[in-house]
């Protein structure tokens, strides 16, 4: 039997490149950026599977270009980079990474949210620059975090995940999804609001919600008026769900106190970016779920939904099941 022909978009983890190896012939793109399109478009021709990451965008030229493509296997959890529609017009299966980045993606969170709360990025910056002259009284006064309220934007399972974190330093948490979870009302001690309640009532809110059309720009100028002025906003879920603009304007008015971001609109955000200019911000690259363990198991996983995709198997972690029945 031929051996399946697979595209790698860049470098991952060497123990899921020698399970592919196994039973598959790769190419990989080796470069430090995301391969660019036009290298994508002369490499799909041949494979039947693909293994991208979320800085691919994989739309229905580059399947056209692909003939032969089976699966799109992504190694992440969102996949709002894979136009799923267009897959599965072609009958090609798309996967994700679930589930095994959740806790690290939730620490991660929390660790911006702390971060921001506590001016930690402006407190190492001023001691490099030499400016830690003396212990002083009223030198970089942050926010409490425990005992505040924390607005959770999406109750799924890294929202749910941050909860426990929130009531574990002794928060009141609430939250905002499009379905209620009286379950986890119960189990983690959270309460239901509506965004706008939601957004009026939270000293932190952070979003967890995939990118989809109705996610889009969610937070945008109309959410920053419903804010506290003390409010800190953190994002590691996806850029696109908070309008730039407004966000740009929110922290320049001094509207909402801090944002915390590990993801931005585009993505990387330009040297130019005028969110680059503000003091009340702090901006990381997309590295939520970059424990050196969970990127190990995202590309595992990724490796053995690919593997069951090309055997003609269902693979574990499928997008659109559908393709599968027609
Ligand atoms: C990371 O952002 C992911 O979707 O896995």
């Amino acid at each position: 039997m031929m051996r399946p022909v697979v595209y790698v978009t860049r470098l991952i983890p060497e123990v899921a490149l020698q399970k592919l190896s196994q039973s598959c012939d790769y190419r990989i793109w080796e470069g430090e950026i995301a391969v660019p399109r036009d290298v994508l478009l002369k490499e799909v021709p041949k494979v039947d599977a693909l293994l991208s990451l979320l800085s691919d965008r994989i739309d229905g030229p580059v399947m056209d270009a692909a003939p032969k493509l089976r699966v799109i296997s992504n190694m992440a959890v969102g996949f709002d980079n894979i136009d799923v529609r267009e897959a599965t017009k072609r009958k090609i299966m798309v996967c994700n990474t679930p589930g095994v980045l959740t806790e690290t993606t939730a620490d991660f969170a929390f660790a911006l949210l702390l971060a921001a709360a506590r001016r930690i990025a402006e407190g190492e910056r001023n001691v490099k620059e030499g400016k830690w002259k003396t212990w002083g009284p009223m030198i970089l006064l942050g926010h409490d975090v425990h005992h505040a309220t924390l607005g959770i934007i999406g109750l799924g399972r890294i929202g749910a995940e941050v909860a426990k974190r929130g009531r574990g330093f002794d928060m009141k948490v609430i939250y905002y999804d499009t379905v209620r979870r009286p379950d986890l009302e119960k189990t983690l001690g959270v309460v239901y609001k509506d965004l706008k309640a939601l957004l009026a009532e939270s000293d932190f809110v952070t979003v967890h919600t995939p990118l989809l059309p109705e996610t889009h720009h969610l937070i945008s100028e109309e959410q920053f008026k419903s804010m506290k002025k003390t409010a800190i906003l953190v994002n590691s879920a996806r850029g696109p769900i908070i309008d730039p603009k407004a966000l740009y304007n929110a922290l320049h008015n001094r509207q909402i106190a801090y944002a915390a971001l590990d993801v931005t609109e585009p993505e990387p955000i330009p040297l130019n970016d005028p969110l680059l200019t503000l003091d009340n911000i702090l901006i990381v690259p997309h590295i939520a779920s970059a424990s050196i363990a969970t990127r190990t198991k995202m590309a595992t996983m990724a490796v053995d939904n690919l593997l069951s995709a090309v055997k003609g198997e269902r693979p574990p972690y499928i997008v659109n099941p559908e393709v599968l029945s027609k």
